[in-house]
């Protein structure tokens, strides 16, 4: 099973205490009663994973390992190991001569986000649905102290296990298999990420003041997330599906997005990017071998999804907690 027991001593005496006070019971019952189907294969290729320091480790400009003392055998090894973590969708890794080729190019949504926010260095960090964790590392890479991820899909728990294993088992960045809405109301991180998630929620300005929850006062909030074209008042709620995507319940416009926030009481609110999500940022490859972006847009025109909803547009807006 996962240790998370180096966790609760590392946050024992500082300001994630309190949520010892809740955190343990939830691990407990998860490991107990909600493992998946799969959960022990994922967890026998971790284990069966090399212990590596690596030689070489950057954060800074990708998330890659490497090691003069190798063998091609023991890269193979490594690579067939990581291939039975797939689909891998948040990336890219390059681990051991392994590139793992994500669905997402990450990446790019890294760069877009990193010019705009306040430098992480020294920060405590929450990143709310952190996927495999492909961000968490960037941040560490861009000088955080401490990077807690959160996303309850066990595969990215494992992903995550697995880099993390590559890396020289690095602690200063966690992922733990809960729910925003299992978090108590910390107010302790100094920025806290939510990519990819608030139109998978069905309340979304429940969710907004569930980030606020989390942050110190000052604290930046990261918000990226898809969005329309339109003014205050525009949102889009689709049908039963949204580019096939089943669990898709708010699209605002990015206008709206701002004054929801100003709404949940953030200030200094600003809509620092929009972007049109490409079939090169999104797309099928040899770790995600599923439909992909491309099979989600109207083959006449990719401007519509094969729902006739406007195609995916994304916007980043940060904002402070007073
Ligand atoms: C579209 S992905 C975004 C991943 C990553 N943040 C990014 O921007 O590339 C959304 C993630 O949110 C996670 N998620 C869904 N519901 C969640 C919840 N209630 N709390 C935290 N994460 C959640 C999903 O498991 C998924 O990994």
């Amino acid at each position: 099973m996962i240790d998370f027991g180096r966790f609760y001593q590392q946050i024992a005496t500082g300001p994630l205490a309190p949520w010892l006070e809740v955190l343990p019971a939830q691990l407990s019952q998860w490991q107990r009663e909600n493992l998946h189907g799969h959960f022990r294969l994922w967890k026998k290729a971790i284990d069966h994973l090399p212990a590596l320091t690596p030689g070489q480790c950057d954060l800074l400009n990708g998330v890659s390992a490497d090691s003069d003392n190798l063998t091609p055998r023991q890269r193979q090894g490594i690579e067939t190991l990581l291939r039975q973590l797939m689909p891998w969708r948040k990336g890219p890794f390059a681990l051991y001569g392994t590139r793992i080729n994500t669905e997402w190019r990450s990446d790019w949504k890294w760069q877009r986000v990193l010019p705009h926010i306040s430098p992480l260095a020294g920060r405590t960090v929450l990143d709310v649905g952190c996927g495999s964790g492909y961000h968490m590392w960037r941040m560490l890479g861009e000088g955080a102290e401490l990077v807690v991820g959160i996303d309850p899909m066990q595969l990215f728990l494992c992903q995550f296990e697995a880099v993390r294993k590559l890396l020289g088992d690095d602690r200063r960045a966690h992922l733990l298999p809960v729910g925003i809405e299992q978090l108590p109301e910390l107010n302790a991180f100094d920025t806290v990420f939510s990519m990819g998630v608030l139109y998978h929620r069905r309340s979304p300005l429940d969710h907004l003041m569930q980030l606020k929850n989390q942050l110190v006062s000052g604290g930046e909030l990261v918000l990226e997330t898809l969005v329309v074209e339109g003014d205050e008042n525009t949102v889009l709620v689709p049908g039963e599906r949204y580019a096939q995507m089943r669990n898709v319940y708010f699209l605002p416009s990015a206008a709206a997005l701002k004054h929801w926030l100003q709404k949940c009481g953030f200030t200094e609110v600003r809509i620092v990017d929009h972007a049109v999500t490409s079939t090169e940022e999104q797309r099928r490859t040899d770790w995600m071998t599923s439909e992909s972006l491309a099979e989600f847009l109207d083959p006449q025109d990719n401007r519509l999804t094969v729902e006739g909803y406007p195609a995916p547009l994304r916007a980043v807006l940060i904002a402070r907690k007073p």
